[in-house]
Parts: structure tokens; C-alpha cells; sequence
């Protein structure tokens, strides 16, 4: 019974940390990935054009210009401007970002991420 229980336990956690440094490799593939195609444009700092195009373009939302820090990107969005661009951002076709490479992109970027601060609750006065 003990033994079962010891089995069943260790493979268990086996399965877990199996799934966990898959995933972690998965989101390790996705920033090699954007780091060698869209960190020259979206990327930190001056003289990146997606980051300066963004912030602007999300002044009155108030979301980052950078797209590694937004939290409201999905998956579909971000392989929709990979393969149809926008503005002066091209399109990649399948020989240089392949579909799998578009994935772990995609999984980098919508990674979850430290949730922001709450916002305190506003008094409501009847
Ligand atoms: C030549 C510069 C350049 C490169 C390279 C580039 N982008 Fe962009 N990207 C831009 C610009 C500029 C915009 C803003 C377009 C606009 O004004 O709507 C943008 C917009 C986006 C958006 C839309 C965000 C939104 O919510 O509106 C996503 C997603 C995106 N890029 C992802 C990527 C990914 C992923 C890569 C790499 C495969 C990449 N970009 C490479 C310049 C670039």
C-alpha cells in the first residue's frame, strides 16, 4: 500500500516537472525566436520603432509601448501580425518564422505574468 501510494506519488511529481521544464523550454524557445526577429523593433529602449509606434498608438489605454510587458495580447492576435504585418512591420513568411517557431513566439509573449497591483475599490456613495 505504501509502496503504491510512494509510486503513485513519484510519479506524479515526475509527470509534473516533466510538463513544467517542457513548458519552461517551450517559453525559452519563443524569446530566442523574438529576440532574433522582433527585438530590433520591439525591443527596449530608443530607436525601436514597434515599441515607439505602440506606446502611441495605446497612449489612451495606457498600455506599454512593449510588447514582452502587455498582458492582453492572445496567441491568434500575435500570428495574425506576424504573418499579415502592420504599418512598417512586415510580414514573415513560413521560410524565415516557421509555424512552430510562430507558436513558441506566441507562447513567449502571452505568458502569464505577475498579475498588476489591485486597484484600491472606490467608495460608492448612494
Ligand atoms: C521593422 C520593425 C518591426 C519588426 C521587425 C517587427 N515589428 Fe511588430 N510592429 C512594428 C510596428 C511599427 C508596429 C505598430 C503598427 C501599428 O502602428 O499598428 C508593430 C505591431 C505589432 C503588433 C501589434 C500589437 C498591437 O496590439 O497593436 C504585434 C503583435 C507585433 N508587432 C508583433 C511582432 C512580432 C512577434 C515580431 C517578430 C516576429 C515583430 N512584431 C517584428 C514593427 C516591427
Amino acid at each position: 500500500m505504501r509502496i503504491t501510494f510512494s509510486l503513485v506519488f513519484g510519479l506524479v511529481v515526475l509527470l509534473w516537472a516533466g510538463g513544467a521544464s517542457a513548458q519552461e523550454a517551450a517559453l525559452q524557445k519563443g524569446k530566442q525566436v523574438y529576440d532574433y526577429w522582433c527585438a530590433t523593433c520591439h525591443g527596449e529602449g530608443p530607436g525601436k520603432p514597434g515599441t515607439t509606434a505602440l506606446a502611441a498608438k495605446y497612449k489612451e489605454s495606457g498600455l506599454p509601448g512593449l510588447l514582452e510587458a502587455r498582458t492582453n495580447l492572445t496567441p491568434q492576435s500575435v500570428r495574425f501580425f506576424i504573418r499579415n504585418g502592420a504599418s512598417i512591420m512586415p510580414f514573415f513568411r513560413k521560410t524565415e518564422v516557421s509555424d512552430a517557431d510562430v507558436d513558441a513566439i506566441a507562447a513567449y509573449l502571452t505568458r502569464p505574468k505577475p498579475a498588476a497591483p489591485p486597484v484600491a475599490p472606490q467608495a460608492v456613495r448612494p
